[in-house]
């Protein structure tokens, strides 16, 4: 976990100096005009390279968290296929997991379900 943090800090230190690292701007595209706040924080952000290569889950912030946590037991699709505000994204966290939803992995998977997947 340290190291992941070091390696989006990294790439944020990049990105401001000024390095061409990624285009973040085809993230902007699908998000609902309700999450808009957290979609800015996202495309502001360099994006690590787990989260921008998740497939099937698209690119944003925790995209890799979630592939991990969550095609434990079934395909990723089945998780891309829905859209969720934030209750459902805590609900689905709690259902799926069973486990805190205070802890850093379920606020991670409740942003990114609640944003780049958010309704
Ligand atoms: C411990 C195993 C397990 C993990 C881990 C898991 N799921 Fe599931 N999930 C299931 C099972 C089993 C089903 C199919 C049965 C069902 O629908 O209740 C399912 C079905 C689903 C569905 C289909 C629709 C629905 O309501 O049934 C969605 C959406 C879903 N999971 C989302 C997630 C998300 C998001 C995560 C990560 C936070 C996750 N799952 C992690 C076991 C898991």
């Amino acid at each position: 976990m340290t190291n992941r943090f070091l390696v989006v800090g990294g790439l944020l230190l990049a990105a401001l100096s000024g390095l061409p690292l990624l285009s973040t701007g085809a993230l902007s595209q699908s998000k609902p005009a309700d999450a808009a706040e957290t979609a800015e924080d996202t495309t502001e952000e360099a994006l690590s390279r787990e989260d921008m290569s998740a497939a099937p889950f698209p690119p944003g912030r925790y995209a890799g968290v979630v592939k991990q946590v969550c095609t434990e037991c079934h395909m990723g699709q089945v998780v891309t296929d829905l859209r969720y505000n934030h209750e459902e994204a805590v609900r689905y966290y709690k259902v799926m997991v069973g486990s805190d939803v205070e802890s850093e992995q379920a606020k991670q998977v409740i942003e990114y379900l609640s944003t780049t997947l958010g309704r």
